[in-house]
């Protein structure tokens, strides 16, 4: 397949308080990694998908993995992940089809986002080569604040983005770009601009948030019994 999605699953999690990682968390009947799957294996052309597990939930990650995919078995792989989001991502790359032209990279704590963002994704990385992100206006007021509370000034919302996952680039660009990257970043999109690499953004959608807190698991258990018949 053209396309691979890296899922990074390898994350602890502690912030949502429940001991297991936060990928196999259960909201509405079905564990956060599984419905990013259901979303991967939605895409209306095949895709190679890489699921990068803890060492701990190996077999656990593998189990739901063959589950989702079905008869498409062969299409998704389970790698483990590493200390840092960065090196769970450089796994996961590892584990992709050297002829993958566009790769997309999907926190699995985004579980609730619609398989319309991936196709948004992916048609603009063919239309103009470049990394692409999903992202949100900012809707609060924003402020550069300093550690003794200090506001030290208002920053205009307009100059900025809410930006979510999958976040998608050329594959072999992107490979480069994580294997020369220096420092450690929180998204790939900051991997892809530091090695110099334009990055642009598409419409993403709210219920794209990162699951992370008690207070959002319940928001995506209130999100998922809504759409219930
Ligand atoms: O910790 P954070 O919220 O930034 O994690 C975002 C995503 O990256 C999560 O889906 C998490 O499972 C994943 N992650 C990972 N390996 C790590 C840390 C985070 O795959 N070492």
């Amino acid at each position: 397949p053209a396309v691979g999605i890296v899922i990074v699953a390898a994350g602890s999690g502690t912030r949502l308080g429940h001991p297991e990682p936060k990928a196999f968390v259960v909201v509405g009947g079905r564990s956060l990694l599984e419905r990013a799957l259901e979303a991967s294996f939605s895409l209306s052309e095949p895709a190679s998908i890489v699921v990068v597990a803890p060492a701990s939930h190996r077999a656990g990650a593998e189990e739901i993995a063959m589950r989702v995919a079905g008869a498409a078995r062969d299409s998704v792989r389970v790698v483990v992940g590493g200390a840092t989001r960065q090196q769970s991502v450089g796994a996961g790359l590892a584990a992709l089809p050297e002829g993958t032209r566009e790769v997309l990279i999907h926190d699995a704590a985004r579980a609730l986002q619609p398989v319309a963002v991936f196709e948004r994704v992916v048609a603009r990385i063919r239309a103009d080569g470049v990394g692409v992100v999903p992202a949100l206006p900012v809707v609060d007021t924003i402020a550069r604040r300093a550690a003794d509370d200090r506001v030290v000034e208002p920053v205009d919302r307009a100059d900025l983005a809410v930006v979510q996952t999958p976040q998608g680039f050329p594959f072999p660009l992107y490979r480069a770009a994580l294997a020369s990257a220096a420092a450690d970043h929180t998204d790939d999109m900051g991997v892809h601009r530091a090695a110099g690499q334009p990055v642009v953004v598409v419409e993403g959608d709210a219920r794209g948030f990162k699951i992370t807190t008690p207070w959002d698991l319940r928001r995506a258990e209130q999100l998922l019994g809504a759409e219930r018949p």
